[in-house]
């Protein structure tokens, strides 16, 4: 609790810092310094204990004659508080609690503003959720120009939405339109974004951070006020205080209605809480808030956000295993559409990197590529200028690998050829790189074990397999071959995690675990269309389901000679299942690719019907059999449900260990519907049994493949 430094008992503050509660101490010049957190925190989040503490310490500054104003921080440098912790989230499961909580939250956080003495908080650091909700109480934001100082109320990630009191005071401080923009889609602003858009009042270095925090406590105590509110002025006046606000309502809800928006409520329910800001008086708005939190916190779909989140700190305590090491300088080979992506990710994120091809065109296109991305990110106020040159100051390109000394990572992306890639290999190795070094291939389809094979170190060749494109797909296979160890595994997770990404480690099967999935999920949508089932339909019902672009739309994007070259490499692997659909080899000799020929199932606008669909009905009417179209329930049933069965068939083939992979694995890597929290959460909640049945059906009425494995059965009993 409150303290000077002098009559705290030593014994109190040992306790408090042994739980990483709020710390308090008051200065001679009566300002109380309140610490989020004990310096040894990397994170502060805020627990029920931790709100409990902020609590008693607020009380007693209230009453405290010494304090003139307060000062309120994170633990130390970098951190601020990352919000609500996530544990408490998921254990509500009653409305009634969800909106208890909120109201308990927020009176706390009450407490500051009702404060006679001004309150500043001085930020650096995740300022997010909950810690924003904090400092929005407080009188003045002074942050740090930190690059990890990150500011947003990101809740609705969680299928949440601010709930203490976040929509109330974001909207009144900056306006309704930013304030939907950000809560709406959780946005995180860095600090200089978050001076331009009104939620901080100053931005100053890192090192003069708690200084100028003093400076404007000191303002504030000389006027002998707290700071007045801030008025809006111009457009944020007009779309927030009078009828025009309808505008803004309009285009938020109109954004609301697109894509997959319209699986999430919280965003909903977010935009009625930040109208109330402007026609709720406010404690009304307060108490409208916390209801609309108790109602959202139970809803299946923030369940399985929350569920997806943990899998995601879960994925990134990968890079934290025994023997991982930090790479620092890169060889990549191959500088086409994923060696230039990777090599821009790995010199973003701090690596020296040297990108090698046989050609000149694909570097130049490659550097090329991370000035566009570089450019992109520093109009959006994502990067400074100086952090952008020194990204492409790490990136150097060639068509020599020059010395291999201190190479440290070898990784190849050239083409899908056992014999190139390990003739490449077996070079890097004679041409002197470090005997540590990790060797890594991207391949999406070849042996890790036979690349390894004729290597004299076999234990450090691994597979990295990046998705298409590395820049945005954030989800790594790190694929352990059958002599790869443990520490190359490990390193090669931690670098996934550096590059922002989550690793999932497969084992080194035909597919590892995306492509082996997705492999009959494209095959059968390429069979509903020779059947007679429209592009279309089958689009628009996966559309629905919640895949992020529907199946035939992405064949045509990843081009139907690689589908062919996967669907053979896959029928070589499971010649009963995954008999590859005449479709891809016909399109293949039409040259109708996709969208890199032009156009395949739809033309180059992704909309239109294109080149591809005279050969559907070419095949068609080969077949002579007449057109049918699928109903709703047996495409989700033709097309999810051997998705279901395949990915339990990877589980238990070992491919990877546990239902958790399966989750992760999925959403990200080809989009599985995040709400529904992952595909075997997605199965559970439909019913194994129903699951089993239909395919059953299926297999009787249709074809083998349908045939569920025995993992599904055993599953669908035990349920
Ligand atoms: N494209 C995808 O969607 C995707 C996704 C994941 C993994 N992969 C895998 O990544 C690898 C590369 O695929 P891509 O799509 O980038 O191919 P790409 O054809 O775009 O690029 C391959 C590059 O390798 C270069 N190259 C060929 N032989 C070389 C050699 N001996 N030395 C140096 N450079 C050489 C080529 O000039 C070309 O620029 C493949 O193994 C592929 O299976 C591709």
């Amino acid at each position: 609790m409150t303290t000077t430094k002098n009559d705290r008992p030593a014994a109190d503050a040992a306790a408090d810092l042994a739980r990483g509660l709020a710390l308090c101490t008051v200065d001679a010049d009566g300002i109380a310094l309140l610490r989020l957190g004990s310096a040894d925190e990397a994170m502060v989040t805020l627990t029920r204990e931790r709100l409990e503490s902020l609590d008693a310490i607020l009380q007693q500054l209230a009453g405290d004659a010494r304090v003139r104003g307060v000062l309120l921080t994170g633990p130390g440098p970098g951190m601020f508080c990352a919000g609500a912790d996530v544990g408490l989230i998921q254990s509500i499961t009653r409305v009634e609690d969800g909106e208890a909580a909120a109201v308990r939250g927020r009176s706390i956080f009450q407490r500051l503003q009702q404060l006679k003495v001004p309150v500043v908080a001085a930020i650096e650091g995740p300022c997010l959720g909950g810690g924003l909700e904090l400092a929005l109480f407080c009188d003045v934001r002074v942050a740090s120009d930190h690059a990890a100082t990150q500011i947003g109320l990101p809740e609705v990630k969680l299928g949440i939405l601010p709930g203490f009191g976040g929509t109330q005071n974001l909207s009144r401080l900056v306006g309704l339109p930013k304030a939907l923009d950000l809560i709406l889609n959780g946005k995180l602003l860095r600090g200089k974004q978050a001076l331009k858009q009104g939620v901080v009042d100053r931005l100053v270095p890192s090192a003069k951070l708690l200084r100028a925090a003093r400076e404007e406590l000191d303002k504030r105590i000389a006027a002998g006020r707290k700071a007045p509110k801030r008025q809006l002025r111009g457009t944020a006046f007009w779309l927030s205080r009078t009828p025009l606000r309808a505008l803004a309502v309009r285009a938020a809800e109109k954004a609301l209605q697109q894509g997959q928006a319209r699986f999430y409520p919280a965003p909903r329910a977010a935009l009625q809480c930040c109208v109330d800001a402007f026609t709720k008086a406010e404690d009304r708005g307060f108490a409208a808030e916390a209801k609309a939190l108790g109602e959202m916190i139970v809803t299946p779909v923030s369940k399985g956000l929350v569920h997806l989140f943990f899998l995601t700190e879960r994925s990134k305590r990968l890079g934290k295993q025994d023997g991982a090491r930090d790479l620092q300088r890169a060889l990549v080979v191959g500088g086409g559409v994923m060696g230039a992506g990777i090599a821009g990710q790995l010199a973003e994120k701090g690596l020296r990197v040297r990108l090698c091809d046989v050609d000149l065109a694909p570097l130049a296109r490659a550097k090329g590529r991370l000035q566009q991305e570089l450019k992109k990110r520093l109009k959006r106020g994502h990067l400074a200028p100086h952090e952008a040159t020194a990204i492409q100051d790490r990136l150097a390109v060639g068509t020599d690998w020059g010395q291999l000394g201190d190479t440290d990572l070898w990784l190849e992306a050239v083409v899908e050829d056992l014999s190139v890639k390990q003739k490449l290999m077996a070079e890097a190795v004679a041409r002197g790189l470090p005997a540590t070094a990790v060797l890594a291939t991207n391949t999406s389809s070849l042996s890790v074990t036979a690349m390894a094979s004729k290597l004299p170190k076999p234990g450090r060749v691994v597979g990295i397999h990046f998705f298409n494109p590395p820049e945005k797909m954030p989800l790594v296979e790190v694929i352990r071959g059958r002599d790869t160890d443990d520490a190359t595994v490990a390193t090669a997770c931690r670098l996934a995690v550096r590059l922002g990404k989550f690793p999932v480690v497969t084992a080194d099967t035909a597919g590892f675990l995306v492509n082996r999935c997705l492999a009959p999920y494209l095959n059968e949508a390429a069979r509903l269309l020779l059947e007679g089932t429209s592009a279309e339909a089958i689009d628009q019902a996966m559309l629905d389901f919640g895949m992020p672009m529907g199946p035939c739309r992405l064949i045509d994007e990843v081009g139907f000679d690689v589908a062919a070259k996967v669907s053979a490499v896959m029928q070589a692997a499971f010649p009963q299942r995954m008999v590859p659909c005449e479709l891809f080899a016909a399109m293949v000799a039409a040259k109708a690719l996709g969208q890199k020929t032009g156009g395949g199932i739809y033309g180059k606008d992704g909309k239109s019907p294109g080149p591809g669909r005279a050969v559907v009905a070419q095949l068609m009417q080969r077949r002579g059999v007449p057109p049918r179209t699928a109903s709703r329930t047996e495409l989700v049933q033709r097309l999810i449900y051997p998705l279901v069965d395949e990915a339990y068939r990877c589980l238990d083939e070992g491919i990877v260990q546990d239902e958790r992979d399966l989750d992760l694995g999925l959403v990200m890597g080809i989009g599985f519907p995040p709400f529904t929290g992952g595909i075997t959460q997605f199965a559970r909640r439909e019913g194994l049994a129903n699951i089993t049945a239909a395919l059953d059906e299926l297999a009787r009425a249709m074809a083998p493949r349908f045939q569920p494995a025995d993992g599904l059965r055993r599953r669908a009993l035990a349920q």
